[in-house]
C-alpha cells in the first residue's frame, strides 16, 4: 500500500449546533480535503473570521481557505439552488471554487420541500419541527428508488424518465393525500433543473475514487458532519431525528470511504446545551436561565432563525455519543458563555420512578418522565475580551481553576480526553490541550 494521509471526522455529539463549524474551520489548515457526507441545507454552519461571519449550508467549512479542495459526497442530499446561491456568495468576491460534488448526492425538489411541511405538520405531536428543506422526503425517495441523483441531473433522458415519475409520485401524495394545493409547473420545474445542470456539471464527478485515491498519495482528509448524534436516524431520538445518519460511522457510506481509513473522532460539545426542534430534552432550562444562556449564547438557528431550546451538559446523553462513535477526544465550544456563573449544573444520571438510570433511553415516553441528577460544579468569573484573549495565548495553563475543573469532570465522566477548548466566535478563539 501507498503512504496514507491521515483522516479526522467533525461530529455534533449532541443535538446539532455545537460549533461543528467554527472547529472544522480552526483544524482545516492542517488538511487538504474538506468533505461533507451527509445532511443538507437542514445544516447552518457559523464561521467568523477577521469579523466577517460566514453561514455555510452546503458548502464545507473548509470553503474559507481558497487553496483546499472541498467535497460533498453522496451521503448529502443537494438543493441545487442553495448551492448555486452560495457558491455565488464566494464566486461574487472573485474565488473560483475548488469543488468536487458526487454523482451518487442525491437532488432536492421544491415539491419535496413542500412534502417537507406537510408531513410534518400532519403529523402533529410526532413531527421533529423539521428544517422544512425537503431534507426527508429527499431521503425517504433515495431509500425507495424513486431519487434522482446528480448524475441523473446531468443526463438529459434519464432526467426526463426519472423527473416525470418523481413530479407525479410526489404531486400526487401533496394534493391527495395531504390536501395541498400545488401549483409547480412540470416543465417549468424541469427547465429550471435543466439549467442548475449546467451550472454545476463540471463540479461532480466520482467522490469516493478522488478520495482514496488523495488518501494513497498521502493527502490529509477532514469530514465534517452535520447534525448532531441524537437526531441520528437510527440512534438519535427517533422520531424527532433528521432524516440521515449523523454518527461518524456515517462517514463510510456517505463519502465511500472505508472504515479501517478514519485515524480520528472528534466529538464537539457546547459547554451547555441547544436544541432546536421537538421532543424531549431531559436538561432543558424553559425559565430565566435557559432565557439567560440563548441570548448569551445567541442561539437562534442559523438555518430558520428559531430560537434554540437552552439547558445543560447531559452526561447520560454525552456518555452515550461517546459510545456510538467510539470519540478520540472532544472539543469544548463556547465555554466563554458560561462566564459568570456562581454555579453549573450538569447531569450525571436521570431520576425515573424512584430509580436512577445511567443509560440513555430508547423508549422516548421513559426519557420524557426522567428527572436529571444534577451536580452542581463551581463557575468562574465573567471575563472581559482582554482576558479571554490572553487565556487562548496562555493555553490550558492559564485558564481559572474551576474552569479546568468542569472540564476535567467532562473528560472524566466520558473517558474522553478533551483536545480543544473553544472562548469565543473568532477562528482564533480556541486552546489546544496537548
Ligand atoms: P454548527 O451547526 O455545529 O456548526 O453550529 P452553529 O454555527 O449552528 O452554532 C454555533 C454558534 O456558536 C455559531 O454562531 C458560532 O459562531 C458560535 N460559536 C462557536 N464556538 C463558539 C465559542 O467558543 N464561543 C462563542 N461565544 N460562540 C461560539
Ligand atoms: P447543524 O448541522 C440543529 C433538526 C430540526 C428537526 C430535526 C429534523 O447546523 O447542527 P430536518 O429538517 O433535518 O428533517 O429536521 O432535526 N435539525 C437540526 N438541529 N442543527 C442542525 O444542523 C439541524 N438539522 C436538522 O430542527 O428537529
Ligand atoms: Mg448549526
Amino acid at each position: 500500500m501507498n503512504k496514507s494521509g491521515k483522516t479526522i471526522v467533525i461530529i455534533g455529539a449532541q443535538w446539532g449546533d455545537e460549533g461543528k463549524g467554527k472547529i472544522t474551520d480552526y483544524l482545516a489548515t492542517a488538511y487538504d480535503y474538506v468533505v461533507r457526507y451527509q445532511g443538507g441545507n437542514n445544516a447552518g454552519h457559523t464561521v467568523v473570521v477577521d469579523g466577517e461571519v460566514h453561514k455555510l449550508h452546503l458548502l464545507p467549512s473548509g470553503v474559507l481557505y481558497p487553496q483546499k479542495r472541498i467535497v460533498i459526497g453522496n451521503g448529502v442530499v443537494i438543493d441545487p439552488a442553495v448551492l448555486i446561491d452560495e457558491m455565488k456568495q464566494f464566486e461574487k468576491k472573485g474565488r473560483k471554487l475548488n469543488l468536487l460534488i458526487s454523482e451518487r448526492a442525491h437532488v432536492i425538489f421544491p415539491f419535496q420541500v413542500m412534502l417537507d411541511k406537510a408531513i410534518d405538520a400532519f403529523k402533529g405531536k410526532l413531527g421533529a419541527g423539521t428544517t422544512g428543506r425537503g431534507i426527508g422526503p429527499c431521503y425517504s425517495d433515495k431509500a425507495d428508488r424513486s431519487g434522482i441523483r446528480m448524475i441523473d441531473l446531468l443526463n438529459p433522458r434519464t432526467f426526463k424518465e426519472k423527473f416525470e415519475l418523481l413530479f407525479s409520485k410526489k404531486t400526487l401524495a401533496l394534493t391527495q393525500l395531504y390536501k395541498q394545493q400545488c401549483d409547480l409547473d412540470k416543465g417549468t420545474v424541469m427547465r429550471q433543473y435543466q439549467g442548475y445542470a449546467r451550472k454545476l456539471k463540471p463540479y461532480v464527478g466520482d467522490v469516493s475514487l478522488e478520495l482514496n485515491q488523495a488518501l494513497g498519495r498521502g493527502k490529509n482528509i477532514m469530514f465534517e458532519g452535520a447534525q448532531g448524534v441524537m437526531l441520528d436516524l437510527d440512534h438519535g431520538a427517533y422520531p424527532h431525528t433528521t432524516s440521515s445518519n449523523t454518527i461518524a460511522g456515517s462517514v463510510c457510506t456517505g463519502a465511500g470511504i472505508g472504515p479501517t481509513r478514519i485515524n480520528e473522532i472528534l466529538g464537539v460539545v457546547k459547554a451547555y446545551l441547544s436544541r432546536v426542534g421537538a421532543g424531549p430534552l431531559p436538561t432543558e432550562d424553559t425559565g430565566a436561565i435557559g432565557n439567560y444562556l440563548r441570548e448569551r449564547g445567541k442561539e437562534y438557528g442559523t438555518t430558520t432563525g428559531r430560537p434554540r431550546r437552552c439547558g445543560w451538559v447531559d452526561l447520560v446523553q454525552l456518555r452515550y455519543a461517546c459510545r456510538i462513535n467510539g470519540f478520540t477526544s472532544l472539543a469544548i465550544t463556547k465555554i466563554d458563555v458560561l462566564d459568570g456563573l456562581k454555579t453549573i449544573p450538569i447531569a450525571v444520571g436521570y431520576r425515573y420512578k424512584g430509580g436512577v438510570i445511567n443509560e440513555f433511553p430508547t423508549d422516548l415516553g421513559v426519557v420524557e418522565q426522567c428527572k436529571p441528577v444534577y451536580k452542581e460544579l463551581k463557575g468562574w468569573p465573567d471575563y472581559t475580551p482582554g482576558q479571554l484573549s490572553a487565556m487562548v495565548h496562555g493555553g490550558y495553563p492559564s485558564l481559572p481553576k474551576t474552569m479546568k475543573e468542569y472540564l476535567k469532570f467532562i473528560a472524566d465522566a466520558t473517558q474522553t480526553p478533551i483536545s480543544l477548548i473553544s472562548l469565543g466566535q473568532e477562528r482564533e478563539a480556541v486552546i489546544e490541550v496537548l
